[in-house]
């Protein structure tokens, strides 16, 4: 089991296999993105040969990101290889998180491989406002990736990243849609991560006031409910579903944090608000039969792991951090 400094247990690796998309969030990216040279790329092999390395140290959950993770050619390759590390292999979850497009395509895929839940991103429920938050999506097809999810048995949460004067009007109803459903429903502070053309300071909404709001139409209880990860969840006596709430610049939960990230191409993230990064691509390519390099440098990564993040409101609006969300998925 791996410790960092501060005495927090590393079991949950999230993995960016693409920095690509086929959507373009507002708050995510600029209209025209650089993307990574395909060279630069671990092969799904290597990502596969990290991951047993990080389950081999202590690893018990790993969440493929992006990007958009179903976009990576061949992706269910690596969900086949990594779904069988489930079976006594040490692995207790695979998940992954998506903005649903592909689910019609890969859905059943997903299940037969292993997985169980998916996160999938759902900013609003009107398809004129969706085509302006992702600047290029297709409601209806996302509307039938989600359909095709909960058709194939996966658990669902959804995660809504609250904008001003955007869709704050539309949280009740997405409370009630997704009790509906069945689904769980994280609300997100915007953070600030990476150059997007504009600033975010004027979408910026508290997340604590969206609690309050919905308080006023929902019975809201504390719930058990703790994944490890950033979101705070409380019960919905009315829907019987769980509400989270992600206040990265409001509250800072960094002090129980369980996860490293790890780019596609091979660099390991400790923070996901911080630049030290360590990289994995030299050992992993160097020594292609001696996981021993490989393991050394995960082990003197994680024992640098900083506190926390420090995400500010920059009324300059300057990013915290020069890299997207993207290049590490959240
Ligand atoms: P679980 O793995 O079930 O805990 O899900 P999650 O909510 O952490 O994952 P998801 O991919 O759905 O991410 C939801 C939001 O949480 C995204 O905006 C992520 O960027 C954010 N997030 C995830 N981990 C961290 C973290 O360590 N710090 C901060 N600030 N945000 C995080
Ligand atoms: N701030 C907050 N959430 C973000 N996401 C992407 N970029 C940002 C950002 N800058 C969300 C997506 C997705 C999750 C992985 O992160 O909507 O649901
Ligand atoms: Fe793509 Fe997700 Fe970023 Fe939207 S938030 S552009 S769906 S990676």
């Amino acid at each position: 089991m791996m410790q960092d400094p501060f005495g927090r247990a590393v079991t949950y690796l999230r993995v960016s296999v693409t920095d690509r998309c086929d959507l373009r969030c507002q708050y995510c990216m600029a209209e025209e993105m650089t993307f990574l040279p395909k060279r630069d790329l671990l092969t799904l092999e290597e990502m596969e040969r990290v991951c047993r390395a990080f389950v081999t140290r202590g690893v018990r959950k790993l969440r493929i990101t992006g990007g958009e993770p179903l976009v990576r050619k061949d992706v269910m390759t690596l969900f086949r290889g990594l779904g069988r590390l489930r079976d006594g292999g040490g692995l207790d979850e695979l998940t992954l998180t998506s903005n649903g497009t592909l689910l019609p395509r890969y859905a059943e895929e997903l299940v037969a491989s292993g997985v169980e839940r998916i996160n999938i991103s759902l900013d609003t429920l009107d398809p004129e406002r969706f085509r302006v938050v992702t600047r290029r999506g297709d409601f209806d097809l996302v509307m039938k990736g989600i359909a095709a999810a909960r058709a194939a048995g996966l658990k669902v949460k959804i995660n809504t990243v609250a904008m001003k004067g955007f869709n704050e009007d539309e949280f009740n109803r997405l409370v009630a849609w997704c009790g509906d459903r069945g689904f769980d429903l994280c609300f997100i502070e915007t953070m600030p991560m990476g150059d997007i053309g504009h600033g975010r300071v004027d979408q910026y909404v508290p997340v604590s006031t969206v609690r309050a709001r919905l308080g006023e139409t929902w019975t809201l209880s504390e719930s058990g409910h703790n994944t490890g990860g950033p979101a705070r969840y409380v019960d919905v006596a009315e829907t019987g579903q769980r509400i989270g709430f992600i206040t990265p610049m409001t509250h800072n939960f960094c002090e129980s944090c369980n996860r490293v990230r790890l780019t596609c191409t091979g660099t390991l993230y400790m923070c996901l608000g911080q630049e030290d990064a360590a990289d994995l691509r030299t050992p992993l390519r160097a020594y292609p039969d001696d996981d021993g390099p490989l393991l050394a440098a995960i082990d003197a990564a994680i024992a640098r792991k900083p506190k926390g993040h420090d995400f500010i409101i920059d009324r300059e609006n300057r990013p915290a951090v020069a890299r997207h969300m993207s290049v590490t998925g959240g």
